[in-house]
């Protein structure tokens, strides 16, 4: 892995371990999720770097894929199973982390269990390994008592690509795909009480570029000039200046005409609670690091 890439790779490391003490501090019953993620962003702002994607706040049976709004009216509460999902990036090079909170303790174990099967994830892993390999481990780690939710993945990152083409499955599957020094990627094993699949829910406020095309209107030209500024990165509307009824309207247009991409989020079929757990990881010549933990 090039120096200076590697350097990169750590500085976001670096953001997202506060990050993620931050993430803790600040999910305290009954504040508002807008102030939560808020909070976590300024702190990646605060150090010089930029949120990879939308802080992503997401309860009980929403695996994944939903960022407050503008005007977001939900607090966290008492029994919530929280997955906050956190990305920064160094000159397009993203740490990528997740952890799950759960105020009340009734979920504890299913919490412990998946935050010991991405431990042993993050061991197992080495040069030479497949994904196909790595999927299989994973899913020998999973107790009896719970499903893995099948169809989320792990990824590779790259420049400004949070999902950089490869997925790193917690499930067996025949990926031969090699693991290699220079690599880096995305550990994120999902478990859930429920069946172990997820399906696409309402819209979650999280949106990616998707076709660079000219679009008529002002309130569409505005926006988009805002949005080539996260560089192919996912966004949310909370990012956007005096983001109001017409620019809503705007939005709704860019969405339709393929240029924007909106992200629903992702329940649980079965309404089962989903815990989630996350690193990345960089393969160097000096050998793995997980650059999102200490
Ligand atoms: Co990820």
């Amino acid at each position: 892995m090039d120096q200076e890439v590697k350097e990169h790779y750590i500085r976001a490391g670096e953001v997202i371990q506060k990050a993620r003490k931050k993430a803790r501090e600040v999910s305290e019953p009954d504040t508002n999720l807008k102030v939560i993620a808020e909070e976590i962003e300024a702190l990646i702002r605060s150090e010089g770097l930029e949120p990879a994607f939308p802080v992503n706040i997401s309860i009980n049976d929403a695996a994944a894929h939903y960022t407050p709004g503008v005007k977001e009216k939900q607090v966290l509460k008492e029994d919530n199973v929280v997955k906050i999902d956190i990305g920064a990036h160094s000159e397009g090079y993203i740490a990528d982390t997740a952890l799950t909170i759960n105020p009340s303790g009734r979920k504890q174990e299913m919490v412990d269990e998946v935050e010991s099967v991405l431990e042993a994830a993050l061991e197992f892993i080495e040069p030479g390994k497949t994904v196909g390999e790595v999927g299989s481990f994973i899913n020998r780690q999973v107790s009896d008592e719970y499903q893995v939710v099948r169809n989320l993945t792990g990824h590779y990152l790259g420049k400004y690509e949070q999902h950089a083409g490869v997925s790193i499955p917690n499930i067996p599957n025949n990926s031969d795909h090699v693991l290699e020094e220079g690599d880096a990627f995305a550990i994120e094993p999902f478990l859930t009480d429920g069946s172990g699949k997820i399906k696409n829910g309402a819209d979650g406020n999280i949106y990616k570029m998707e076709n660079d095309r000219n679009v008529r209107g002002r309130t569409e030209r505005k926006l988009l000039k805002q949005i080539k500024e996260f560089n192919g990165l996912p966004f949310t509307t909370r990012w956007l200046d005096d983001y109001g009824a017409r620019e809503r309207m705007a939005m709704k247009k860019l969405v339709q005409a393929d240029i924007v991409h909106s992200y629903p989020v992702l329940n649980e079929v079965n309404s089962g609670t989903v815990v989630q757990a996350e690193h990345t990881v960089i393969l160097t010549e000096d050998g793995k690091k997980v650059t999102t933990r200490p």
